[in-house]
């Protein structure tokens, strides 16, 4: 399996800028009032990337030993996942009022972009280093 980690990880990340970029894109225009990021058939795109994204993250877990997740980045990066995805609801669908809407999805881009620096980093801080280098 170790052989195909470089294509695997390749996967995860493209799958990680698909995503984020899908939801970028939806969330905009959401935020303007536009209806169709919502359709079924962007729904369905956005579930199978995500599918992808999954399956190569857990595909990486399996072939890397964990040592490389001793100073907690993969932890912090997963926290935050699930802050991310709540976030992500409220900013499209569940939020009630435009603010609401509006103050999730910049909150859940930030979330999202932190997620990638501590990634590539591999340190739970590894965005404020950037912020503060
Ligand atoms: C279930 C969720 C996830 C799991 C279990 C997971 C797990 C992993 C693992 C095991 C690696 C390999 C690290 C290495 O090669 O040293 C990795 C790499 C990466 N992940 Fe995730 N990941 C998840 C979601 C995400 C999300 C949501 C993002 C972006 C916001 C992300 C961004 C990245 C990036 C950019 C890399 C490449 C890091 C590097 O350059 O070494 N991942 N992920």
């Amino acid at each position: 399996m170790l052989e195909f980690y470089p294509h695997i990880k390749s996967v995860h990340v493209y799958a990680v800028l698909a995503s984020g970029s899908l939801f970028f894109l939806r969330g905009l225009l959401v935020q303007a009032g536009v209806r169709w990021p919502m359709a079924a058939g962007v729904r369905y795109l956005s579930y199978t990337i995500d599918t992808v994204l999954l399956t190569a993250a857990l595909m990486l877990l399996t072939i890397l030993p964990a040592a490389i997740y001793a100073n907690g980045w993969l932890a912090a990066k997963l926290g935050l996942l699930v802050a991310y995805i709540g976030l992500g609801t409220f900013a499209l669908r569940r939020g009630r009022t435009r603010q609401v809407r509006a103050v999730c999805y910049v909150a859940a881009v930030a979330v999202f972009v932190s997620m990638y620096f501590i990634a590539r980093t591999h340190d739970p801080l590894g965005p404020l280093k950037l912020l503060t280098s």
